[in-house]
């Protein structure tokens, strides 16, 4: 496919919210991208046309069986009034991983990018610059050929939309309190954890309800073959400070590979911190605790970029975390990574677009 991309703009555009009623994920700009798949065509017809809702039989394959991947990736209005991305590239990469793992045919990357920086000129006046607010891209597949035969759709829509957002927790850069899952489980090894897909999400949500029962905004993941092992927090990449060393969880086929993740690894070895990806047990960050050596946790995804961990609720034990404030190394962190991405902080790594 090598077609332009038609543009159709919006009659009339819709009234922008103030920044401060943002929230995460709930307006959305006046276009979106959308573009078809046939088995017999490939994927065909980019278009970007006004937001609107889309049509699909009930009996879509999406709606069944879950055949679905997203993506989600910011852009940043910089004070000298250019637009900014962050690492827009590694989340088609990682779509086409959620493709294949999910059957659903390959796309082209740099169209997918094409389509995104088109359809962001064009809603470029949505794009928010007050502090921590940006504009989420929200790029996903889903599969709608009408059949309820359990085998790979013959159809998909690739759709881009964009909200704009504000922080993605209403504590903001402020410590959560975090549940230990040791009952569910968010994904095994073989499974599709490493995929960004719908179902991980749909998976997760018990677990988060009867955490936020407990007075807890997430919970933390363990592995789903021994509940030993550190995995994820809520949505997120989880990493731990332990005694002067930054420990994360290593990819080991049911965590998602985070492109926060990724950058802050990256980030931390340049200012020569020790970081190792590893296998971690609730054993021994309890035990690290109890002796004073965990000095500090967080998640890190997209969404929140940055999220402490002020409190950690394991069986009978409450671990409260540098008194439930941000830690020095969180704050550092959120501080670089979002000067980075608005353009704030000159960028060493070749990150912005
Ligand atoms: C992220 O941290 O960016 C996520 O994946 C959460 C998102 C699904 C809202």
């Amino acid at each position: 496919m090598n077609q332009p991309i038609a543009i159709e703009l919006a009659a009339t555009k819709k009234t922008k919210p103030q920044a401060d009623q943002l929230g995460f994920g709930k307006y959305y700009t006046d276009h979106m991208f959308i573009m078809d798949y046939e088995a017999s065509k490939g994927w065909h017809s980019p278009r970007i046309v006004p937001y609107q809702p889309i049509t699909l039989d009930p009996a879509s394959k999406v709606f069944h069986y879950g055949q679905t991947v997203f993506e989600g990736l910011k852009a940043y209005r910089t004070d000298n009034g250019s637009i900014l991305l962050f690492r827009p590239e590694e989340n088609f990469k990682r779509l086409n991983r959620s493709n294949e793992r999910l059957s659903i045919p390959h796309l082209d990357e740099e169209i997918a990018l094409e389509a995104l920086k088109q359809l962001i000129t064009v809603d470029q006046d949505w794009i928010p610059d007050e502090d921590k607010t940006s504009l989420y891209v929200r790029p996903f597949i889903i599969a709608n050929e009408s059949s309820l035969g359990v085998a790979p759709s013959q159809n998909y829509m690739f759709m881009i939309i964009l909200s704009p957002v504000g922080s993605y927790y209403a504590e903001g850069i402020h410590p959560v309190k975090i549940f230990v899952e040791s009952e569910y489980v968010r994904a095994v090894k073989g499974g599709v954890g490493n995929a960004k897909t719908a179902g991980n999400y749909a998976a997760g949500l018990k677990a988060q309800e009867e955490a936020a029962a407990k007075g807890c905004t997430q919970v933390l993941w363990l592995d789903g073959v021994e509940r030993k092992y550190v995995e994820e927090v809520g949505s997120m990449n989880v990493f731990f400070s332990i005694n002067g060393t930054i420990v994360t969880p290593a990819l080991n086929g049911s965590i998602l590979d985070g492109i926060t993740r990724k950058s802050i690894i990256e980030l931390l070895k340049s200012w020569n911190i020790p970081v190792e990806e590893r296998k971690l047990s609730i054993g021994e960050l309890v035990e690290a605790y109890h002796n004073g050596t965990l000095e500090e946790a967080f998640g890190t995804g997209t969404a929140a970029v940055i999220s402490p961990i002020g409190e950690l609720h394991y069986l009978d034990e409450q671990l409260l975390l540098r008194g439930g404030e941000t830690g020095p190394l969180s704050r550092k962190l959120y501080e670089t990574l979002t000067g980075i991405q608005t353009g704030v902080i000159a960028d060493p790594f070749g990150w912005t677009v």
